[in-house]
């Protein structure tokens, strides 16, 4: 990936581009916007601060629509701690993606094959355009349930080696990531960015110019939202202007006498919300369930339908496609 992903760093520097690096731009552009035209909607998941929630909010937003029915898709846009396959219960290094992105082309071949009586050499013949077709794909992973997942965490070869990114380089693996995921057609992707308002979260959102709605997720302590103001700004300037506050760990249900204790004090997210004009879309409890999912082989929202939180989540969707898609 980063062998791959070199080249797209010297872009923008003074109009200093080769006609072949201006052609290999053109053609990534072109990529963008088939994989992503075939997408009907598209959620970006932001927070101000890291270590929030926002992976967890994607995941189970991902599931839990994947759920009701419709074609889903995640992408995990976060380069540096790409976690959201584990949190899916998918164990997938970059050889294991090769092999599967190997099994994937076969499939469409084979399909191909079945459609039509070929000559062996028409056989040959549509291996190389669809080789040629398919050469920059990156086939998303699925899940037991169906939904699609690409992740840089696919990538590598191990977890446990941080990558060392040079800024450019970062900005062109992320947008390498989104313009080259095939994800086929997809009523929502919903897209798990990076923490904060830097290069990798306005990368982001620069790549994805026509995102239908930005989820902010917040804590309710207000160090946190100062941050998450910032961000909404960020999303503001790049002209969206559907943006939805979710509130995570707002309160801790007693076990013993089922008491909802706002340990970081409550009503929080509501009037910052209606401060920052944005649409508050609830809030979440801290639950072991949800701390412990990470570990599973799916979120808490397929694990356990009746738990208090996957509840939530299917509200909250039914609020996001009320308010914003309808
Ligand atoms: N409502 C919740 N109740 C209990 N634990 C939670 C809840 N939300 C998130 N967590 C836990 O908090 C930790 C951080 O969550 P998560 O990884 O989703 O945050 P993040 O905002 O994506 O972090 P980063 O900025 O590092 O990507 C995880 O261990 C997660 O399981
Ligand atoms: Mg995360």
């Amino acid at each position: 990936m980063a062998e791959q992903g070199h080249g797209h760093g010297h872009h923008g520097h003074g109009g200093q581009m080769t006609p072949e690096q201006q052609m290999q731009m053109i053609q990534q552009e072109i990529r963008l916007a088939k994989n992503l035209g075939q997408i009907k909607y598209k959620i970006i998941v932001m927070s101000g601060k890291g270590g929030v929630g926002k992976s967890t909010v994607a995941a189970n937003i991902a599931e839990t629509l994947q759920a009701m029915g419709y074609k889903t898709g995640i992408l995990d846009a976060d380069i540096h701690g790409p976690n959201i396959p584990k949190m899916l219960g998918i164990d997938m290094l970059e050889e294991g993606f090769n092999q599967y992105q190997f099994e994937a082309f076969k499939a469409i071949i084979e399909d191909e094959f079945a459609k039509k009586d070929l000559t062996q050499e028409e056989q040959q013949q549509l291996i190389e355009d669809k080789k040629e077709e398919y050469k920059q794909s990156l086939f998303p992973v699925v899940t037991p349930s169906g939904l699609k997942v690409m992740s840089m965490a696919f990538l590598i070869d191990s977890l446990d080696r941080p990558i060392i990114w040079r800024g450019p380089q970062k900005t062109g693996a992320i947008k390498q990531l989104i313009a080259d995921s095939n994800w086929g057609p997809l009523d929502f992707l919903v897209i798990d960015n990076p923490p904060g308002t830097g290069d990798e979260p306005l990368t982001v959102l620069q790549t994805i110019p026509d995102a239908d709605l930005v989820l902010m997720v917040t804590t309710p302590n207000v160090v946190s939202q100062e941050d998450v103001l910032k961000c909404v700004k960020m999303v503001e300037l790049m002209n969206i202007e559907k943006i939805g506050l979710i509130e995570n760990m707002a309160y801790y249900t007693c076990p013993h006498c089922n008491e909802k204790l706002h340990i970081f004090g409550e009503g929080n997210g509501k009037k910052f919300a209606e401060e920052m004009e944005i649409t508050y879309l609830g809030d979440l409890p801290i639950e072991e369930s949800v701390s412990n999912a990470p570990n599973k082989e799916a979120t808490i929202s397929v694990l356990d339908p009746s738990d208090e939180v996957s509840k939530r989540f299917r509200e909250i969707v039914e609020d996001i496609k009320k308010e914003f898609l309808e």
